[in-house]
């Protein structure tokens, strides 16, 4: 089998999470690591034994020893990193959300298209076996109808200051973007695009949300989600039916253990994660590589794209905007 050669760009929080997770996985490897800092892309290379390490990004990029590149700076880099790995010919992960708006996913789905080259956004709850078992009851008419949803993402970031990524709208500070998007993402998952979305939205003195409330309207049932920075909170999802009830366990966007009750009665399954859980998502990226995939079938292109739709309209409702949204209307 194949080995498939990483290289993953922005050594920050979620690239040291990924990098050991990179490590349990079989046939791949870490070839290389890029920072803005020297000393931070040693000693991230040194920690996870990469095979070599940059001090700059292009020169990663250049490095014809890596398949793929795993994009895991800050949002408003995401684009402008992804499509340059995608028109050096490398395949490319990058974190979410995969653009700061529509326009931005459009452009990298472009590059990945001019290209032939796979792209994929980190989504990675898509990923977990948890969430395949609550696709499964779902899908096997396990609930009947789905009518209702309900899930949250919140944490209390405020001790990370109002300079930090969560509130600086410069780094794509804002709920949404960052952590709104996995409630959004349920929703849009089993229920598909809405017919309305109505949001509101309390927003720092930075201008971004830091407490946003949004629901999304179907025919036939309504998805009532939120998302915050200013407080923490158990989360769990709920996925209510017209003959059952799914309920994730906290937290429930990376949760092991999923129950589905019906009739009175509670079935309880758990799939205890090899790792921090982005074992899944990296094993994806290596099966579609190696299966010549351009996109995963589980997280299509299309839908980060219907996402980004839906999240410029909730960002249009509660007035949040960014640099970024200046620069893809002067195009
Ligand atoms: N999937 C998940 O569970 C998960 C969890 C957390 C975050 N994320 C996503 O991952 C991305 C990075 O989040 P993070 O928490 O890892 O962020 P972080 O630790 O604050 O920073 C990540 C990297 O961004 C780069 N960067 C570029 N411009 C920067 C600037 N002006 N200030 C600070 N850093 C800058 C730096 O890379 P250099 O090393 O090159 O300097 C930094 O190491 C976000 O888009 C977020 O949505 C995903």
């Amino acid at each position: 089998m194949k080995t498939i050669r990483w290289g993953i760009i922005g050594l920050g929080n979620i690239a040291h999470k990924f990098a050991a997770d990179l490590a349990l996985v079989a046939n791949c490897k870490l070839q290389a690591v890029a920072s803005s800092d020297e000393t931070r892309a040693q000693q991230f290379a040194e920690k996870f034994k990469a095979n070599n390490y940059y001090s700059n990004y292009d020169a990663l990029l250049e490095d014809n020893q890596i398949d793929i590149v795993y994009v895991a700076s800050l949002h408003p880099l995401h684009a402008s990193l992804s499509v340059k790995a995608l028109e050096k010919g490398k395949a490319v992960v990058c974190e979410k959300p995969l653009g700061m708006h529509s326009s931005e996913v459009k452009q990298i789905m472009g590059a990945a298209k001019k290209s032939n080259t796979f792209l994929m956004e980190a989504l990675w709850t898509r990923f977990n076996p948890a969430f395949e078992q609550v696709r499964e009851w779902i899908h096997k008419g396990q609930i009947g109808e789905l009518r209702y949803i309900n899930a949250t993402f919140s944490f209390n970031g405020l001790d990370r200051g109002k300079a930090s990524r969560l509130f600086n709208p410069e780094k794509g500070g804002g709920s949404l973007l960052d952590i709104g998007i996995y409630p959004l993402f349920l929703a849009y998952h089993f229920l598909g695009k809405p017919k309305d979305v109505k949001a509101s939205a309390i927003l720092s003195a930075e201008g971004v949300d830091e407490q946003l409330s949004f629901i999304l309207s179907y025919d036939n049932a309504q998805a009532l989600l939120y998302s915050s920075f200013v407080h923490d909170e158990d989360m769990r999802a709920s996925l209510c039916g017209e003959t059952g009830e799914i309920y994730m366990d906290s937290k429930w966007h990376a949760t092991s253990n999923v129950n589905l009750v019906k009739a009175s009665k509670e079935i309880k399954k758990s799939f205890p994660f090899n790792g921090m859980g982005y074992t899944y998502e990296i094993e994806e990226a290596n099966a579609c590589l190696r299966s010549g995939k351009l996109e995963s079938p589980k997280w299509r292109w299309e839908e980060s794209l219907d996402m980004a739709i839906l999240m410029d309209e909730i960002r249009k409702q509660v007035g949040v905007s960014y640099p970024a949204d200046e620069q893809s209307l002067k195009k």
